[in-house]
């Protein structure tokens, strides 16, 4: 068996390259305020995996997206072993759009921080006397640009990201800017929808897109993870405050009132937030992780 190296190690993803393919890889890495902390989450990469295979699934009627198999039988023989099954998907190679499409239905974090300045989220008008956490009227599209490597990613407004796009796609700017845009809404309507029924709310997240052999778009990355996304429990959602985040609560909780922590939790602590990513799962799916 040929031992791999990951191309890209990321704080919680690793991906292999494997021809024209890529095998994404969710690690139990936890991060909380940007730091890996020194804990596995048992199953965290599953349930990240499952997630995102269960939205591309969800909407393949919306457009195609890069997901080839999550079955390591599918895989090269280095990927059938326990630590990468579950939690590994092969997708197709694309060549990545240079935007991130960021879709907010309801209005918290930096967005928030902004309107409180001057009514404006990423150049939005938004209607006056919104509390922190309310829904908007409708779903609003925020582009931002990729940034390098440990800088802060940049907001942009629509007509900039026309400009970028065709920058590195001549002539095709308009079109492709319009599309990443109506998809990200799309997308983003049907499964927040679909979430609600469930009792989660998708506040907000960001969708990347590529270019297959064709030229066609198509969904890649993950998608509609808590590490892409801000789920808040429908159950107590109440404007007006910040509300709880689903996945990392009790982490950042526990972190934020121990000093002297050096980034490690104790079980009990490790215990819940796997409960939790896993009660996420299962209400989200209705399933329970094979
Ligand atoms: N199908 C794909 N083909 C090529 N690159 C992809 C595909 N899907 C996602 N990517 C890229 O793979 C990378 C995933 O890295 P990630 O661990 O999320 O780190 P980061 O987002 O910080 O770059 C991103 O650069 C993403 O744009
Ligand atoms: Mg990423």
């Amino acid at each position: 068996m040929t031992e791999l190296k990951p191309v890209k190690e990321g704080k919680v993803r690793e991906i292999y390259d494997n021809g024209d393919s890529l095998i994404m890889v969710a690690t139990d890495r936890i991060s909380c305020f940007d730091v890996i902390l020194d804990n596995e989450v048992t199953k965290k990469g599953t349930v990240l995996t499952q997630m995102s295979k269960f939205w591309f699934d969800m909407t393949e009627d919306i457009l195609p997206n890069h997901m080839i198999s999550v079955d390591v039988n599918d895989m090269p023989e280095f990927f059938r072993q326990p630590k990468f099954t579950g939690n590994s998907m092969m997708c197709k190679k694309l060549e990545m759009l240079p935007i991130e499409c960021i879709v907010r239905g309801y209005i918290t974090g930096s967005g928030w921080e902004s309107y409180k300045k001057n009514g404006t989220v990423c150049g939005i008008k938004l209607p006056e006397g919104l509390l922190e956490s309310d829904k908007l009227p409708e779903p609003i599209y925020t582009p931002s640009t990729k940034a390098e490597i440990g800088d802060h990613d940049e907001n942009i407004s629509y007509e900039q990201s026309v400009a970028h796009l065709e920058k590195h796609f001549p002539g095709k700017g308009e079109e492709y800017a319009a599309k990443l845009r109506d998809y990200t809404i799309a997308l983003y309507k049907k499964c927040a929808d679909y979430a609600l029924t469930r009792g989660i709310i998708i506040a907000d997240t960001k969708f990347e897109f590529g270019l297959n052999e064709n030229g066609d778009i198509v969904l890649g990355d993950e998608m509609l993870t808590p590490d892409s996304s801000r789920f808040w429990p429908a159950d107590g959602y109440e404007p007006g405050h910040a509300q709880p985040s689903f996945d990392k609560q009790f982490a950042r909780d526990w972190l934020k009132s121990n000093e002297g922590h050096n980034w490690k939790l104790p079980q009990d602590v490790v215990d819940k937030t796997i409960a939790i990513y896993l009660e996420g799962y299962e209400k989200l799916t209705g399933n329970k992780l094979a």
